[in-house]
Parts: structure tokens; C-alpha cells; sequence
């Protein structure tokens, strides 16, 4: 007998990347920021004072949002604070989603958003991306037709790379009936020169909600922190209604606070992985593992017909270093790289190198 609801007992949980407890083993499979958290996290961490932890922590994490709200010049009211991005997708769904409904998303991506989906108990139709990743120009023409309530789409796309500019996206909340989840995850390694910046939209549109996460960017995957901007009609009903009191911890909101206060420091992890980025880009095309452009922390490399992904992703395992297959259409022939150190990614190099040379499927 099993006291599941029926549609847990019929879905399938969420797969992790690898998450190995040895520290001998070179991580490029989550996407974590390969540089620590900066001094001033440190120093932060180092001056909590166990006393403080005695009582609850500030439910809305005010001190937080007051310092992102004046990063980037949007009030209080236009932020939540999550445990993880992970907290906001399930809030979205908990608190604008009934069961009947339908979730889209520009399809594939995220994985996880198909378990919450399930999770929660409504449906989801996918809407394919184009060849070269990019969001099909009729998008939210197909979205209206379905009749989908909420779409979420990843900028920039995981696990492609490929960045959407600003102005198609408004374009596109402009024109969808439902609300437009902009998941941002990654958004922190895009080109500065582009000039990148969908947050103003929340102070226009009514229908936009972005996820930025303080996993990647700011090194602190490990501490479960992000945030949502939105409307204030939007973010109230899951700051006062559907997310717990506390969840998330004053260790937690104190660290963010830290990190997001030296931004100095994040800027400089961020210059150094899209440095290495585009020289990892060069170094796999001369592997014929070419990648689509990517404004993340990450490369797709497409592997030449005469190997197996999922065989080189198995041989660098061997070898101790780990990166991400996924066996699903249009991906598994694909390896997801995340990008590491200068040291880290010569290995992954030289293993690749090494595991090609010997060759076949
Ligand atoms: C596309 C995307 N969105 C959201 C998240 C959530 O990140 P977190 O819960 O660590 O903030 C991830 C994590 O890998 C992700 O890849």
C-alpha cells in the first residue's frame, strides 16, 4: 500500500549531478563558480557570533532585499529571497498554477522543471527550441494557443550557452497572456559589452518574473540562496502566503548580503570564467568538440559521429573528472561542460585528448 497522491507514485524524481565528497576529483558537472566565495563572505562567516542563531531569522530577509534592491534600483517589494532557485520554480507553481493548468517551457532545458511540474500535479507541453537554440520567433503565438498560464525559459539557455536578447524577451512577455518566468541563473556570465538587463521589465510589465541565484555567480551553491524580482503583485502573494516563515536561515542571508555587497570581487570570478570560457571554446574545437557560444559558466560540445558522448563521458569519470550527459533527444550527443579553473580545464584537455586518441564509439 503506498500513501503517495497518485501522480508522485507515477513521476520520476530529479537526478543531481554527481556531488562526489572527495575533494580529489575535478567538478565540472553542476556548474558552481570554480573560484570561493570572497574575503568579505569569509570575513562575515568568521564574525557570526553563535549567540545570534538562538532566535528566529528576519522572515523576509529585509536587509538582503534592501541591498539588491539598491543594486539593481528596484524596491524591496520587487524581491523575494528563496532557499535556492530550486524554492522560487516551486513557489511559482504553488501560488499561480491550479492542477488544470498548463506550464510551458522552451524545450529542452532545466530538468527539474518537469519534476516540479509533476510534483504539483498540473501539465506541461514543451515548445522546441530552434536548431542553433534560440526561442522560435512565434513563440508566444503558441504559447496563447495552448492556453499556457506560466512559460519558462532559460537566459541564458541551459545547457546550451546561447543568450536571448533583452528586447526579444519583452517582446515576447509583451505579447504572452501567462507570466513569463526568466530564469537567470546564469545571467551574471554574460559579456559585459552587451549590456545585458532584463530587470527593468519588472517595474513595467505585470507578467515577468526573473530568478537570479546566488549558486554560480556568487560562489555559494553550497548555501542555498536566491531571489526573485517581479512585480509587487506578483512577489506578495509568495513572500506573505505560500513560502514558509523562515526559509531561509540568518547564516544564509548574512553571507548573500556579504557576497552581494563586494561586488568587486564576483565581477573578477566572473571576468576569469568567461576568459577561460572562450579559450576552452578554441582548445575543443581543435578536438572537433565544437560548442555553440555561450554566455555562461558552461560549453555544450558536440561530439564527432564517430565517438559516443556518453563513452567519453564514462572515460573522463575513470579518470577522475567529472562532467555532465544528458540521455535525451537533441543531447545525447552532447557533453556539458562546465568551465573550471586554468588548471582544471588543461586536464580535462589533455584526458580528452588522450581518450579520443584511442579512439571509436
Ligand atoms: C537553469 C537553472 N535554473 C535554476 C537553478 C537553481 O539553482 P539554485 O537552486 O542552486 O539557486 C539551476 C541550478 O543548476 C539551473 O541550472
Amino acid at each position: 500500500m503506498s500513501f503517495e497522491r497518485k501522480n508522485i507514485q507515477a513521476m520520476a524524481g530529479y537526478v543531481s549531478g554527481e556531488q562526489p565528497e572527495t575533494a580529489d576529483v575535478i567538478k565540472l558537472n553542476t556548474n558552481e563558480n570554480p573560484y570561493p566565495p570572497g574575503p568579505a563572505v569569509a570575513k562575515a562567516l568568521a564574525s557570526m557570533h553563535v549567540d545570534n542563531i538562538r532566535r528566529y531569522p528576519p522572515p523576509t530577509a529585509m536587509a538582503l532585499r534592501q541591498s539588491l534592491a539598491r543594486l539593481h534600483s528596484v524596491q524591496t517589494d520587487n524581491i523575494i529571497i528563496t532557499n535556492g532557485g530550486d524554492e522560487l520554480l516551486r513557489l511559482l507553481l504553488a501560488t499561480f498554477l491550479d492542477t488544470d493548468e498548463c506550464v510551458g517551457v522552451a524545450a529542452p532545458s532545466y530538468s527539474l522543471y518537469d519534476v516540479l511540474v509533476a510534483a504539483h500535479g498540473c501539465s506541461m507541453q514543451n515548445f522546441a527550441l530552434m536548431p542553433d537554440w534560440s526561442l522560435p520567433t512565434d513563440l508566444a503565438a503558441q504559447l496563447n494557443a495552448a492556453g499556457i498560464k506560466l512559460c519558462f525559459v532559460v537566459n541564458p539557455h541551459a545547457p546550451s550557452g546561447k543568450l536571448t536578447a533583452a528586447a526579444e524577451l519583452k517582446k515576447l512577455a509583451l505579447e504572452f497572456n501567462g507570466l513569463l518566468v526568466i530564469d537567470e541563473a546564469y545571467v551574471d556570465f554574460v559579456d559585459p559589452p552587451l549590456k545585458h538587463n532584463c530587470v527593468p521589465f519588472v517595474l513595467e510589465l505585470e507578467n515577468v518574473i526573473i530568478l537570479r541565484s546566488f549558486s554560480k555567480g556568487y560562489s555559494l551553491a553550497g548555501l542555498r540562496m536566491a531571489y526573485g524580482l517581479g512585480a509587487k503583485s506578483l512577489i506578495d502573494p509568495m513572500q506573505y502566503k505560500t513560502k514558509d516563515s523562515y526559509n531561509t536561515d540568518l547564516i544564509a542571508q548574512t553571507l548573500a548580503r556579504a557576497a552581494i555587497e563586494d561586488q568587486a570581487y564576483a565581477s573578477d570570478t566572473w571576468k576569469k570564467v568567461r576568459e577561460q570560457r572562450e579559450w576552452l571554446r578554441g582548445e575543443l574545437s581543435h578536438l572537433r568538440l565544437h560548442t555553440p557560444e555561450s554566455q555562461s559558466n558552461f560549453l555544450l560540445a558536440e561530439v564527432p559521429p564517430e565517438f559516443s558522448a556518453v563513452k567519453i563521458y564514462e572515460a573522463l569519470k575513470t579518470r577522475g573528472i567529472l562532467i555532465r550527459y544528458f540521455n535525451l533527444p537533441r543531447l545525447d550527443n552532447r557533453l556539458r561542460i562546465t568551465v573550471g579553473t586554468p588548471e582544471e580545464n588543461q586536464k580535462l584537455l589533455t584526458a580528452l585528448t588522450a581518450i579520443m586518441a584511442a579512439g571509436g564509439k
